[in-house]
Formats: C-alpha cells, structure tokens, sequence
C-alpha cells in the first residue's frame, strides 16, 4: 500500500515539475526594471552618462533588463532621491559627492575649498587605494558606490563682479546640502542658503538668493546665466559624482546580469570622465555667446586671496574627514 502511494506521488511530482518547466519556457520573465533618476539636464555630463547606461543594457541584456531614466528631479529630487533607493523606489542614483554627509562625513573630503589642483589630481584621487574605499565606506547603510562620475571644477556666479573675496560680503549663496560649502561662503562673510538643484534657478531669479556655484554645464543647462550677470572662473571646488546603487538590490541580482552590468558601468565611466571637460567648455562657450554674463578671470593674486580666505574652512572638517584622508587627497595634486 504504502509502496503503491510512493509511486504515485513520484509520478505525480515529476508530472508538476514537468508541468513548471513548460510553463517557465512558455512564460517569458519580466524584465528586471532599473530606476535611474538624478536631477540634471540630458545634455550634461551625468545626464549623459545615464542615457548610455540604458542604451548599453538594453542592447547588452536584451530584455533581461529595462532602465528607466528620470532627469531634471522628474522622480525624486534632492533630499528624496537618497531615501528611495534605501527603499527600493530608485535602483540607481547619482548625487554630487556633497550630498553624502548623512551617510559619511569621510566624502566631505571632497567638498574643501582649493584642495585639488585641477580635474587630473581630481582623477588620481578617486582611483587612490583612499579614494576607491570610500566607494565602500556606506555598505554598512546598504549603499554601494559603483563608480565615480566628473561633472567638473565649480565657479562662482552672482549679480555682482567677484574679484576679490570682500564682494561677496554680506550676499546670500545658495548651497548644496554640505556643511562645508556652508562654511566655505561664511569663510568670506556670504551667507549660505541650502536648496535643492530644482529651486535654484528660481531662487536665483526671484533675488532669494544672490549667487551660486556650480560647473559650466549645470549654470548653462538650467540658464542660470540668464539670471547671472557674472561668472568668476574661480575653479575653487569640485562638483563631481558617486554613481550607487541599493547594496541588497545589485548583489541580489543574477550574477551574469550583475558582472554585465559592471562592466558597461566602467565602459560609461571612461566616457563620462573624457567628455565632461569639453561639455563644460562648450558651455563656457554658448554661455559667453549668449552675451547675458560676463566671466570674470581672476590674476594669480585675487585667486590666492580667495584661496586664502576659504582655506581655513579644512581645518574645521579635519576631525571629521580624517587628516590621513585629506593628505591623501593633496598628495594627488603632485
Ligand atoms: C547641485 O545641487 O548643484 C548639483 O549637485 C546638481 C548636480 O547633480 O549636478
């Protein structure tokens, strides 16, 4: 009896395997969806990088995955975008490495006034043993940092000619979310105003704030110029990115989609990192044709005047970032 009921069930089981095997040939899977959303233009370095990691997936991993891109905050914005992908609302996003001080004071580092030479020291750092740990340094938040992606050096910009660190006495800056960048305007007795890359534009126009600072592409791309009537080429600070995703949701991942995946993300990476320079220069360009803005360009003196005056800020953030760090990051201007 009991020797009759085995069979039974075995054939009846092997029946339902069978049966699920068809059914899963017959059944195509859903595709795995991958939000990625940011807060800038389509036609600015990390705007770009996000359209060529979603033509390269879907031409890589057919209908394995589907990217979906959201720019100009149209998903999350700032102050939202780093909560959804910890919720699992965003798959990929891309802040400015200003907006990490919640997670990290370590990529604070970043964010110091005239600390890095040009975009090449910039570079050297990211790819430092130093610089590549703090890709790692939130996993413990569930947070992993894929790549880091240039937008480029910042410049001032404002309604007043800044030549000298005293005209931006007593004038409001709007800033990114960064304690830093706070202390970085009141080192020159500005006041900072914290708000999100969506409002700038606005603030800038409606007089809420006076200036700001930011590369060539974002002023160009969200026509801040328009509301600027100078631009101080000051390169004093760099606004780059960490591309990261949700650490739970990339290593849950098929492991062949997964490796494809980081391997198209070094692909765009290396695009992203040679174009960002010649996009900022082009909007240099367009912006000075457009004829709304001057750009200043500072002598030697009134650059190391601002350098002066905005030095100070390291000090303050050392305890936090870690002097070691900070050296690291100076040594890469060698
Ligand atoms: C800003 O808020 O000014 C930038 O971080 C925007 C961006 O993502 O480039």
């Amino acid at each position: 009896m009991f020797k009759l009921t085995a069979k039974a069930l075995a054939c009846a089981l092997s029946l339902s395997i069978a049966g699920m095997a068809q059914a899963a040939e017959s059944t195509p899977t859903a595709p795995i969806v991958i939000k990625f959303a940011h807060v800038v233009a389509d036609h600015t370095p990390k705007g770009q990088g996000a359209v060529m990691f979603k033509k390269l997936a879907e031409e890589r991993l057919g209908d394995r995955v589907k990217v979906e891109v959201y720019p100009n905050s149209s998903l999350f914005g700032d102050g939202k975008e780093m909560e959804a992908l910890l919720l699992g609302d965003v798959q990929l996003i891309a802040p400015s490495l200003a907006k990490f001080e919640h997670y990290t004071k370590q990529i604070q580092v970043f964010d110091l006034p005239f600390l890095f030479k040009d975009m090449a020291a910039v570079d050297r750092f990211q790819q430092s043993p130093e610089g590549q740990a703090l890709l790692k340094s939130m996993e413990s938040k569930n947070i992993t940092g894929l790549a880091y992606w240039h937008n480029g050096l910042k410049q001032l910009s404002a309604n007043k000619a800044l030549r000298e660190p005293k005209d931006a006495r007593g004038l409001k800056f709007r800033v990114q979310a960064s304690a830093v960048l706070e202390e970085q305007f009141k080192a020159v007795k500005a006041n900072p105003r914290k708000m999100s890359f969506a409002e700038v534009y606005q603030g800038l126009q409606t007089g809420v704030v006076n200036g700001a600072e930011n590369p060539y592409s974002n002023i160009y791309s969200q026509k801040m110029h328009e509301v600027q009537k100078y631009i101080t080429e000051s390169n004093h600070g760099v606004l780059d990115y960490m591309l990261i995703t949700n650490t739970t949701f990339w290593n849950g991942l098929p492991a062949d989609v997964r490796s494809e995946l980081d391997k198209i993300i070094v692909e765009v990476t290396a695009e992203v990192n040679k174009q960002a320079d010649a996009l900022n220069e082009g909007d240099k360009q367009r912006i000075i044709d457009g004829k709304t803005t001057e750009i200043i360009t500072l002598t030697a003196e009134q650059r190391t005047a601002w350098r002066d005056a905005m030095k100070p800020v390291w000090g303050k953030f050392e305890a936090e970032i870690g002097a070691d760090l900070i050296k690291a990051a100076d040594a890469a201007n060698q």
